[in-house]
Order: C-alpha cells, then sequence, then structure tokens
C-alpha cells in the first residue's frame, strides 16, 4: 500500500476549510487517481479558538505556523494564511527541508515569485498556486500545458471576484457600492484588505502571473499599470449600457511590435454583446489567443471557498503524482525567463470613454468637440443629457482610438474650460476580436 501524501495546512479560513471539505468529500476519488490518499498531518491558525465549520477533530492544530513548517510530518505545505511575510518564510522553510509548496497566494508570487522559484528550483522541490489566478478556473494549467505550443499574443480577463460581483451589483440590482462591497466581503470572495480588490491591486498581481507564463518573461508587478474600480458611479454603468456597454474591470496583456508587452488593469467599456461583457457576479474569465490555437475563453468561479480549494488541490495531487510537478510553474525555469520593456498603459491605444458635468449653455458642445478636433481625436458618439442638478448638463461621449497620452492631453484642456464643472470621468474602451 502507498503511503498517503501528507498536508501540512496552514491557514483554516475560506480557502482553508473549503481545501479539507474537498479532501473529505471526494478522498476516494481523489486517491483513486493520485494512487494514494491524501492526509492532512497538522494544521495552523491564527487563533485556536476560532469556530471552524469543518471537521478537524482528528487533526492537530497549532498557532505556531512556523513550528508547523520546521517540524511538521509532511510532503506538501500548503500555505492559505495569504499576506507576504509568513507566508514566506514557512515557504522557504518548507523548501530548505526538500518539501514542495501549494499556495493561493497572487501577491507572494507576483511580488516574490522570481526569488522563490528559483529557490523552489534549485531545492528540487515543487511549488503550485493554480489558484491565485482566478479562483476555480484552471488558467494557469491551459497556458502552462493546453497551449504550451502556442506564441500568446494577448490575453484580456476578468481576474478580480469582487471587483465583478460589486459591478454587476450595481449594475443589475442599483445596489450601492459599499453596501455590494460587504456582502463580497461576507461571502468570503475579498482579501483581507479589500482595497487590493477594489483598488485593481490584486487583479494587477494576478495579471503578472499571467503575463509571465503566456510570454515567458520574469515576474514584474511594480511594471503593471494599475486603476481599479473605486471612482465608477452607477451612472457610469447606466450611460455605458446605453450606448451598447457593459463596464468590466479588466486585466490586459499584450505583446507589442517591438517585442516589448503592455500590462495593464482598469476598468474598462466592453461592447455589451461581447462574452467578456456576459460574466457576471463573481465569475471570472481569461480570454488569450495563441497563434495555434486561436481565441480559448475559460469561465468559472473566481473567488469562493470550494472553487478556489479544487485548484488548491488540482495542484496539491499533481505535485503528489510527480514530486517537483509536471511542469515548471511558469512554463519554464524561471531563472532563464528574459525580461522584456513593458510599456506603459500611456502608451496603449484604445477608444475612451468620457463624462462630464457641465453648464446647461449654448456652445458647450462646440467647445469640446474643437479640443478633440484639434488634437485629432474623432467622436464616434456623443450624448448630451438634460440637466438633472441646478443648471448642470451631462455629456458622454466615445472616441475613437487614440493614446492614453493624447486622451490626456485633451482632459487637460477641457477640464480649464469655464464651463467644465468637475474632473471628467475617463474609461478605456476595449474592441477585440473574438
Ligand atoms: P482567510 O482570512 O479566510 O483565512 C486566513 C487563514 O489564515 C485563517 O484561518 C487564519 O487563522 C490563518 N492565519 C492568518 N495568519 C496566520 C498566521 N500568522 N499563522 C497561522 N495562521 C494564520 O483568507 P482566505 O482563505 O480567503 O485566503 C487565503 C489565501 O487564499 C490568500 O492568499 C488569498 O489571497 C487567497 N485566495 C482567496 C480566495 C477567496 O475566495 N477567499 C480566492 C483565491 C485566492 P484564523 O482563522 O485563526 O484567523
Ligand atoms: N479577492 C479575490 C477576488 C479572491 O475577489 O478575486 C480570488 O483571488
Amino acid at each position: 500500500m502507498t503511503a498517503p501524501l501528507k498536508l501540512a495546512l496552514v491557514g483554516l479560513g475560506t480557502v482553508g476549510q473549503g481545501v479539507v471539505e474537498l479532501i473529505q468529500r471526494n478522498g476516494e476519488v481523489i486517491a483513486a487517481r493520485l494512487g494514494r490518499s491524501v492526509r492532512i498531518t497538522g494544521i495552523a491558525v491564527r487563533d485556536l479558538t476560532r469556530a471552524r465549520d469543518v471537521n478537524v477533530a482528528d487533526i492537530p492544530v497549532t498557532d505556531d505556523a512556523m513550528a508547523l513548517a520546521r517540524d511538521g510530518d509532511y510532503d506538501v505545505l500548503v500555505e492559505l494564511i495569504g499576506g507576504e511575510t509568513t507566508a514566506r518564510a514557512v515557504t522557504e522553510i518548507a523548501f530548505s527541508r526538500g518539501k514542495s509548496v501549494v499556495n493561493a497566494n497572487k501577491a507572494l508570487i507576483a511580488r516574490h515569485g522570481n526569488e522563490l522559484l528559483a529557490q523552489a528550483e534549485s531545492a528540487g522541490v515543487g511549488i503550485g498556486f493554480e489558484a491565485a489566478v482566478a479562483g476555480g478556473i484552471p488558467v494557469l494549467k491551459a497556458l502552462r500545458e493546453g497551449l504550451v505550443g502556442n506564441q500568446v499574443s494577448a490575453l484580456a480577463g476578468i481576474i478580480n471576484g469582487t471587483s465583478n460581483y460589486i459591478l454587476t451589483q450595481m449594475g443589475s440590482k442599483g445596489q450601492a457600492f459599499a453596501d455590494a462591497l460587504a456582502d463580497a466581503q461576507r461571502l468570503g470572495y475579498a482579501e483581507a484588505d479589500p482595497t487590493f480588490d477594489i483598488e485593481g491591486i490584486d487583479a494587477a498581481h494576478k495579471l503578472t502571473i499571467l503575463a509571465s507564463l503566456a510570454f515567458g518573461i520574469p515576474l514584474d508587478f511594480d511594471a503593471l499599470s494599475i486603476e481599479g474600480i473605486s471612482a465608477i458611479t452607477p451612472q457610469d454603468i447606466r450611460i455605458a449600457r446605453e450606448l451598447g456597454y457593459a463596464i468590466k474591470h479588466l486585466g490586459i496583456a499584450k505583446r507589442e511590435a517591438d517585442g516589448g508587452v503592455s500590462l495593464r488593469v482598469h476598468p474598462t467599456l466592453v461592447p455589451t454583446e461581447h462574452l467578456l461583457a456576459k460574466v457576471d457576479g463573481v465569475l471570472n474569465a481569461v480570454l488569450m489567443r495563441g497563434d495555434g490555437a486561436g481565441p480559448v475563453c475559460m469561465t468559472g468561479a473566481g473567488a469562493g471557498r470550494l472553487a478556489t480549494a479544487s485548484a488548491v488541490l488540482a495542484d496539491i495531487i499533481d505535485l503528489g503524482r510527480s514530486g517537483a510537478g509536471i511542469a515548471p510553474p511558469l512554463g519554464q525555469p524561471v531563472v532563464g525567463l528574459k525580461a522584456v520593456t513593458i510599456h506603459p498603459a500611456q502608451d496603449a491605444a484604445s477608444a475612451f470613454y468620457l463624462r462630464l458635468r457641465v453648464a446647461d449653455a449654448p456652445g458647450v458642445l462646440k467647445g469640446i468637440t474643437s479640443v478633440f478636433a484639434e488634437l485629432d481625436i474623432s467622436i464616434e458618439a456623443i450624448q448630451q443629457r438634460e440637466p438633472r442638478e441646478g443648471d448642470d448638463a451631462t455629456v458622454a461621449l466615445i472616441t475613437s482610438e487614440t493614446t492614453g497620452q493624447r486622451i490626456a492631453d485633451a482632459v487637460a484642456r477641457i477640464e480649464v474650460l469655464p464651463f467644465v464643472r468637475e474632473q471628467l470621468a475617463r474609461i478605456r474602451v476595449e474592441h477585440f476580436e473574438a
């Protein structure tokens, strides 16, 4: 009888409890597929008195994560506490003992992955982080294995479940931003610090990982352009819908003609008929374009207890099968990855949605459109709404494709016009090939 695969589970919160539940529920099928059973031999938590909704009565539980990593009897350490300090420390202890690690920790991988993966390579152990990107969607495995024979030219995705949930609730239920965020926290979707979700940082962590796999480049979180959803208003969602668009928070990675890449996360107007526009609630979706496969889109739950646990288990089982994993986690050894130029979002071309509050006076539209004419930016659609508050009217427009820099110039000129009442809202518009 083959010995069980032994796990040390560091963290027993939303995802940790999901992992315990799935192992308890699917133990037999997992054993049949792996060729041996999976057994949790120790658990570390922060608060030993906190009630758990899974039965771990037979498993020793400690509040000393470092001791479990250092002295525990395990083959794979499963780090599900998040953050970069203790998470990194237990990971390095496991590596130093020749043990593999699985986590769902995009912050740790995006910011310290180059060093951690190099350490794992030199220790001859594995590290899996499928759950770090897009929850239950096996997108890293798809890039690493299913699309291994392709050159990926671009990918775009809804990769933060909390932001997508909030935008959906604001748009379809008229829920206030703060209430939708509170619901996402209650449902276990949000990060410990939810500003990571709503300011685009979590999506940027994930895009960093996706881009590294897609383009074979080192992880470089600091090079990304990042914008979250905190400035999106119900009015923008409503106007966008009237103009034929949904507002989605996207991570976009493109290979540019000079061999560099552009990496950006920001709210985006997506045509309502496009499949990304139809991905609502906590669902995520990643659309990838390979030179052989063409467009490939994967969708599924981007956060939540069991969906994330599903991805954690996939890594555990892979590592249990092969020791150091089937393929290197970033598709090729991290030490061989070559850095390329990462272009700032200002250089990226797209159409733009702009909304501004203006005095309801003659000549206003002419004043605005003449700025665009001077800068050689065409306007594809323009809408003036009846004044609702005092004498102010709202003008919304969609430009033709132009660069972020040129729009910044136009906005700077328009904002100083005497009839403009407040800062313009500015959101990119993307029309995807598929
Ligand atoms: P939770 O906050 O629900 O759980 C964190 C767990 O870690 C808790 O059990 C906590 O203990 C424990 N913990 C925290 N610090 C320590 C420490 N120093 N020593 C020992 N235990 C500690 O987080 P999640 O389960 O939501 O997230 C875990 C990871 O999964 C994060 O990296 C997150 O980004 C990632 N993730 C989460 C998803 C989700 O849907 N929630 C989806 C994808 C990834 P205690 O319970 O006693 O407080
Ligand atoms: N907070 C993250 C999200 C969890 O909402 O997408 C999944 O990574």
